[in-house]
């Protein structure tokens, strides 16, 4: 029997793979690859020592996907394809809301014409909007603060709906934090297009000489130095925290809802900061004005993942930072730098 990983070709789903495989897994993706590199598989493969089935489609191609889940045992999804700029939604949302709402509606009729009923989803903090208060809890209201958010939200209640017309579903909504940091080897990484729009990618580029200065944005905020705070999680224990939950829900149908962040909160400075101690010199940076829509502060109460899924992030901040800096140090130019 095999995984489907669907975007297994981007930043977060390639270290899901890698991870798969290394537990053993049959793993097949699928990816149209519009914000990624199949030098990521490459590597993945190449890292784990075993081989995994690539095909480049998009997941609103039913006759695609009817191909796909026809030529292999497929017992289980790990759904990470999506567009997820935000700034990107607010210009163009019907693009969000046909590749991720649509694109999860093709995904979902092809599991339910093959009988294959696990699923673990791809969601985000983003769905609790501006949360009242912090550490955000998985009880907590959800609301979408941009069409993107509104993506996340809708998928996770067609999920919910999906599940109560059919309680042998086994589905996880896992709510991500700050995923950030890269495969200890340096070989796979977060490879975003043009100038990055998150925080550690930016800090990296200016610590190698692509980017001038980080602008912090905002440094009046109700916080500890004035900037903003997140949950910053390593994305190999994002990964790991998927293996968790999959493992949990093969065991039990259900639709369990789990944030996954440390617990932890950071400030965008404390970030820089630290990101100077692992390269061993100043980072320029200046302060900005805020970002219209963020909010102050957003960390995660992870007591549920602990609880239910018997997985807690184990990696910290320094570890984050080394292996992100180990990422870009190594791949100066990303994938598309990589010699054939
Ligand atoms: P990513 O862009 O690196 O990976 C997404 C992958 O999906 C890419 O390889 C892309 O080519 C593929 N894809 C997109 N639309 C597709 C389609 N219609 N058909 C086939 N493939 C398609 O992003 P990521 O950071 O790895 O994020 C993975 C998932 O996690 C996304 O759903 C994202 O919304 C969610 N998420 C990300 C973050 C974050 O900060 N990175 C936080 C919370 C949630
Ligand atoms: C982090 C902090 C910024 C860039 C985003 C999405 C969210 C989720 C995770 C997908 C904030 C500050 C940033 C810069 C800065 N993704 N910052 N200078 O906004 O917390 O979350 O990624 O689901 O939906 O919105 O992440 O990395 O953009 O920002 O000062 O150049 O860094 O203001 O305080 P964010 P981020």
């Amino acid at each position: 029997m095999a995984i489907l990983v669907t975007g297994g070709a981007g930043y977060i789903g390639s270290h899901a793979c890698l991870e798969l495989l290394r537990a053993g897994r049959d793993v097949v993706v699928v990816d149209n690859l519009c914000n990624s590199n199949e030098e990521s598989l490459r590597r993945v493969r190449t890292l784990a020592g075993r081989d995994l089935t690539f095909y480049r489609a998009d997941l609103r191609d039913a006759a695609a996907l009817e191909q796909i889940f026809s030529s292999h045992q497929i017992d289980s999804v790990m759904h990470f394809a999506g567009l997820k700029a935000v700034g990107e939604s607010v210009e163009q949302p019907l693009l969000y809301w046909d590749n991720n709402v649509v694109g999860t509606v093709r995904l979902l009729e092809a599991m339910v014409r093959h009988g294959v009923k696990i699923l673990v989803f791809s969601s985000s903090c983003t769905v609790y909007g501006d949360p009242a208060s912090v550490p955000i809890r998985e009880d907590f209201p959800t609301s979408a603060v941009n069409p993107y958010g509104m993506t996340k939200l809708t998928i996770e209640r067609m999920l919910a709906d999906l599940y109560r017309a059919d309680p042998s579903w086994h589905i996880a909504l896992l709510r991500y934090f700050n995923p950030v940091g890269a495969d200890p080897s340096g070989q796979i990484g977060e490879d975003p297009n043009g100038v990055p729009s998150n925080l550690v990618p930016y800090i990296t580029q200016v610590a190698v000489g692509k980017l001038e200065a980080l602008n912090v944005l905002g440094s009046d905020y109700p916080t500890r130095d004035g900037t903003g705070v997140r949950d910053y999680i390593h994305v190999t224990d994002l990964a790991e925290g998927h293996l968790a939950a999959l493992d949990k829900l093969s065991r039990h149908p259900g639709l369990v809802v789990c944030n996954l962040g440390t617990g932890t909160g950071y400030s965008v400075l404390e970030i820089l900061h630290a990101f100077e101690r692992v390269v061993g010199r100043t980072i320029p940076h200046r302060l900005r004005p805020r970002r219209p829509g963020d909010v102050a502060e957003a960390w995660a109460d992870p007591a549920r993942a602990r609880a239910e899924l018997g997985w807690s992030a184990k990696r910290g901040l320094d570890e984050m930072c080394a292996d992100a800096w180990r990422w870009q140090t190594q791949n100066p130019g990303g994938y598309a730098g990589a010699r054939a």
